[in-house]
């Protein structure tokens, strides 16, 4: 966070993008699995506080849907290895059509990283487990700096807005702290969960792809 927010001034960093988010018309994202839902997630902030609107397709429709692409418009790729195929086949099919690219990635060595304008680092250093956890709240940090970013570019927020989102964002370490405490709670409820043989999450909002997200954490690690 403390690489996009300055959270003494409670302002958004500036950053060294090849476009102005003030003149583009539309952003396109693209990611798949975990990276996928945390830009989904993003949709809801760039819309909201950047009045800014965003097409988002899993890479592997992506790449296939043939939607009609502007040069004048950005899109961002979210990958925590920057490897992924239909990630990468669909960076490359919007720097065809001239789009600027920014790459939302972990591996700053990566094909993606190599292949963007920009590359915006998620920081989490080396992700090892399979399930993908630390990178998806990294992603969502750099993913809600951006969207702040953007709003102060095309002024759709105020400065007092500003300085309360970032003020809301530097919370996110002391909760993310208090939800770790719980560890004992929660592993009373993973025992509960696990004599059972479907899950189902809900929410809505932002919390619509956070409940996919959980489901698909779920899923991964029980194959309930
Ligand atoms: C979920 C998970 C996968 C990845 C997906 C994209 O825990 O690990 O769903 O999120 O394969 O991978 P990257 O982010 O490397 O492009």
């Amino acid at each position: 966070l403390a690489h996009y927010v300055d959270f003494v001034s409670g302002k958004s960093k500036p950053l060294d993008l090849p476009f102005d988010f003030a003149r583009i018309g539309r952003l396109a994202l693209s990611a798949c699995g975990t990276a996928y839902l945390a830009g989904l997630i993003s949709k809801y902030w760039f819309e909201r506080y950047a009045r800014l609107p965003v097409d988002i397709d899993v890479a592997s429709e992506f790449r296939y849907r043939e939607m009609p692409l502007s040069a004048n418009d950005a899109a961002f790729f979210i990958s925590q290895s920057g490897e992924t195929a239909d990630t990468l086949a669909s960076l490359r099919y919007c720097r065809q059509a001239g789009m600027k690219i920014g790459a939302v990635v972990n591996v700053r060595e990566s094909t993606m990283a190599r292949e963007s304008d920009v590359v915006l680092p998620t920081l989490a250093g080396p992700e090892i487990g399979v399930a993908s956890t630390k990178a998806f709240t990294c992603q969502l940090s750099v993913l809600a700096a951006l969207a702040v970013r953007a709003g102060v570019a095309r002024g759709t927020i105020s400065p007092d807005e500003e300085k309360r989102l970032v003020r809301e964002l530097s919370e996110a370490p002391r909760f993310a702290t208090q939800v770790l405490e719980l560890a004992e709670q929660i592993e009373g409820i993973s025992r509960e969960l696990s004599r059972h043989k479907d899950v189902l999450y809900l929410g809505r909002d932002t919390n619509f792809p956070l409940a996919m997200e959980g489901a698909l954490k779920l899923k991964e690690i029980s194959y309930i």
